[in-house]
């Protein structure tokens, strides 16, 4: 049984569907799944903290300012021991703050303070659920992975009939369930290279050369990866985000250093070069800062080409990763510059994307790429950077098994 072991933080809110959240807690502790309860201050209008602690063997959590509780359990640790945070019931009003990103107590700031996944189970209201403000903020937490289940149609508390009525324990478990369920790793025993993030060109100890690149597609990448079972180096230049998780990173300021740890992780079975590399590097990097003479004409920067990353790890040879993807980020003839790129570069696939500065991928959370290989182009629609890394991945997977 899947949820043998693992710990969910039962979030329960206040509707009227609260006491099937005490049903849920005996299933889950039937299945050997431990949980530890949230309850806000309008659940606890519908169901007690006593029968939830009695229920869940555990201490039940109200108060985000309780000094006892913060000192003992704070409420990211309250996240951190957690598998899975579950929401049961969903109410139109949590939603909605969940959607804002409010966090006015302790089941909101746990919410938003978390890392884990978080599955809810709507209930509310007929017109509460078809409101099109409720819509939106489901669409809002859809696009952000929050995982749903129900809600049920049928006749409900308030003498309506419609979509609003909670799941049925039974189904929400297995939600629980699935979520929880190990997930595949065609991946395992694969080694997986991939850069990210700009690199950085001296001009002198203070200045330097580089790219506009946040990071965000290559590590979500490598998380992607490695969430596949793969071993992964994350050979990245200067960035401002998180190290993903269960992935070693390589850190490098220049072309030439994240070349020289590129070669020195192989063998890989696939390499992903999402780094933004600087074509050029200063001839001779200045030892001292280049002082600005009143008067005089601006420094001329001599400049030499940089490697090419990824055209040397595509050059035949044993040390050849099975399958070698490029990036190419343009901002005209998309299709065309990446073919072309396809074919110059010697590698396998090119994920193209239009960076123009009005389509506000770079540095945004959204990419809209082509995956082009020998077969031929694939339009991908607009979706978050962690998806498109997710179908990258799988397609990966797909490639090497
Ligand atoms: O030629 P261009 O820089 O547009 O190619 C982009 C692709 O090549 C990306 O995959 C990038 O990571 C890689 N690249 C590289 N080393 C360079 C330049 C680009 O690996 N010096």
């Amino acid at each position: 049984m899947t949820l043998a072991g693992k710990r969910v933080l039962l979030i329960v809110a206040g509707g009227i569907a609260a006491y099937k959240a005490l049903a849920l807690i005996r299933l889950l502790r039937g299945a050997g799944c431990g949980v530890t309860c949230v309850l806000t201050r309008a659940g606890a209008q519908f169901v007690t903290p006593l029968s939830l602690q009695a229920l869940s063997e555990s201490k039940v959590y109200t108060d985000i300012f309780s000094l006892t509780d913060e000192s003992e359990m704070g409420h990211i640790q309250l996240s951190r021991a957690a598998d899975l945070l579950v929401v049961v019931p969903a109410t139109a009003d949590l939603l909605a703050k969940m959607a804002a990103g409010l966090a006015d107590d302790l089941a909101s700031t746990v919410l938003l303070a978390t890392d884990k996944k978080v599955l809810v189970a709507p209930a509310m209201n007929v017109r509460m659920w078809q409101h099109p403000a409720t819509a939106a903020n489901m669409a809002t937490l859809a696009a952000r992975g929050v995982a749903v289940v129900g809600p049920d149609e049928g006749a409900m508390a308030c003498n309506e009939f419609g979509p609003g009525r909670l799941a049925e324990p039974p189904a929400i478990l297995a939600a629980i369930a699935r979520l929880l369920a190990p997930a595949p790793q065609p991946l395992a025993g694969r080694h997986a290279l991939v850069t990210s993030g700009p690199t950085h060109e001296p001009i002198d100890p203070v200045r330097y050369l580089a790219n506009r690149s946040s990071g965000k597609q290559g590590h979500a990448i490598a998380a992607a990866l490695a969430a596949l079972g793969a071993r992964v180096t994350l050979v990245s230049g200067p960035v401002a985000i998180a190290d993903p998780p269960g992935v070693r990173v390589v850190r490098v300021e220049t072309a030439a250093a994240m070349l020289a740890a590129c070669q020195a992780a192989l063998p890989a079975d696939v390499a992903v070069c999402a780094a933004a590399v600087a074509d050029w590097r200063m001839a001779n990097p200045a030892a001292g800062k280049i002082k600005k003479i009143p008067g005089a004409a601006p420094p001329v920067l001599a400049l030499v080409p940089n490697p090419d990353i990824l055209a040397t790890l595509c050059a035949p040879g044993p040390a050849r990763p099975r399958l070698v993807i490029g990036f190419a980020a343009e901002t005209a003839e998309l299709r065309a510059n990446a073919e072309a790129k396809r074919a110059r570069k010697g590698c396998d696939w090119i994920v193209a994307n239009d960076v123009s500065p009005e389509t506000g991928i770079m540095g945004g959370d959204d990419n809209a790429v082509h995956l082009i290989t020998a077969e031929g182009t694939e339009d991908w629609p607009r979706l978050p950077k962690s998806e498109v890394a997710t179908r990258l991945a799988a397609r990966i997977a797909a490639a090497l098994a």
